[in-house]
C-alpha cells in the first residue's frame, strides 16, 4: 500500500494508547527485515534510514538519494501502513534533499545547536516539508551517548518542559524527541530514565513525543511512557547487533570452498545476510509486541 503520513500513524497510536516503532535500517536487507516483521505482526511501522551513523560525505554524494530510492520502492509495497523517515539529518540541506527524493518524514538533529539557530532552521524545514506533504520531527535536549566502557554525558541535557513548549509552538513540528535520561547506543544495560521528567514535558507539550535510544529503554516503563504521550520509539543498536550475530554464525559454519554467487547478492536462503536478517526480524517482532502496535494495522 502507499506510504502514509507519519503524523497519521502517531495520531492513531496516541488514540489507541500504543507506540509505533521506528526500526532503523541501513540497507536493503535490514529494511526488508523490518517490513517482514511489521507484516508478520500486522503492525503499522515507521521505516527508514539514519544520518547519524553514516558518513556525511557519502550521504552528500548521492547516499540520501540512494536510500530514498530503496526506501520508497520497498515501503510503498508493504501490506501494513508505513511511513518513510530520514532520521537525524546532519543539515537543513540534507533534510530538504530527503524530502525532495521521497522520504515523507524527516528529522533534523539540532540538539547540539544554539537555541535560535535550531528554532530558525527547524521552522524553515517545517515550512518546506509541510508544503510537500512530509512530517517533521525535532529534538530538544541532548541524549548522552554510550562510548567504550561507559556513557559520555558531558554534553547531555534534559529537555526543559517550558522550552520544549516554546520550541514546538515556534517551529510547528509534528512530534518532539525528548531527553529524559534515555541514552543513545547503549547495549549492555538499561538507561536510567526519569519518568517524572517525561511526564512534566508531556504536561506542557501536546504533541506526540518520541523516545530515542530504544535499545536501552527499560521495557517495564513502556506502558507509562505511552500513557504520558510517547507515540514513537526509535530503535537502532540492538538491531545491528542481532544482524551481525546472525552473519557471524553463518560465516563460522562455512565450508572451505563456497559458491560466491550463492553467498553474495543472491537474496536466497544461502545469502550471507539471510541469517542476520532473520534474527533482526525476530527482534523487531518482539519490540512491536512490547510497544503494543501488533494487530493495529
Ligand atoms: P539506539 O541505537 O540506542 O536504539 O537508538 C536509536 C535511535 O534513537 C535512533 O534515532
Amino acid at each position: 500500500m502507499p506510504i502514509v503520513p507519519m503524523t497519521e500513524l502517531l495520531t492513531c497510536a496516541r488514540e489507541g494508547a500504543y507506540g509505533v516503532g521506528y526500526f532503523e535500517a541501513w540497507d536493503i536487507d535490514s529494511l526488508e527485515a523490518v517490513i517482514a516483521a511489521a507484516e508478520a505482526e500486522k503492525a503499522p511501522v515507521i521505516v527508514g534510514f539514519g544520518g547519524a551513523m553514516a558518513a556525511g560525505a557519502w550521504l552528500d554524494a548521492g547516499g540520501v538519494e540512494a536510500l530514498a530510492g530503496i526506501g520508497h520502492a520497498l515501503a510503498s509495497r508493504t501490506r501494513v501502513p508505513s511511513a518513510l523517515l530520514f532520521n537525524e539529518a546532519h543539515s537543513l540541506d540534507q533534510a530538504r534533499r530527503a524530502v525532495d527524493t521521497g522520504f515523507n518524514a524527516v528529522m533534523l538533529d539540532t540538539s547540539a545547536w544554539p537555541w535560535e539557530d535550531a528554532v530558525t532552521e527547524v521552522a524553515d524545514l517545517v515550512a518546506y516539508a509541510h508544503e510537500r506533504g512530509a512530517s517533521v520531527e525535532a529534538e530538544l535536549g541532548r541524549l548522552p551517548d554510550a562510548v567504550e566502557g561507559g556513557v559520555d554525558d558531558s554534553h547531555a541535557s534534559l529537555t526543559d518542559p517550558q522550552q520544549a513548549a516554546d520550541f514546538a509552538q515556534r517551529t510547528g513540528i509534528d512530534c518532539l524527541a525528548v531527553s529524559v535520561g534515555n541514552v543513545h547506543l547503549l547495549r549492555d544495560r538499561l538507561a536510567p530514565v526519569d519518568m517524572g521528567h517525561l511526564e512534566a514535558v508531556a504536561a506542557r507539550v501536546p504533541l506526540p513525543l518520541v523516545m530515542h535510544g530504544g535499545t536501552s529503554f527499560p521495557p517495564d516503563e513502556v506502558p507509562r511512557a505511552i500513557a504520558a504521550g510517547v507515540a514513537k520509539f526509535n530503535v537502532g543498536t540492538v538491531l545491528k547487533s542481532e544482524f551481525l550475530a546472525g552473519v557471524r554464525d553463518t560465516v563460522a559454519a562455512w565450508p572451505e570452498q563456497v559458491n560466491v554467487h550463492d553467498i553474495l547478492g543472491s537474496h536466497k536462503a544461502t545469502d550471507l545476510l539471510a541469517a542476520g536478517k532473520a534474527r533482526m526480524q525476530l527482534r523487531v517482532q518482539e519490540l512491536i509486541r512490547l510497544y503494543g502496535s501488533h494487530g493495529r494495522a
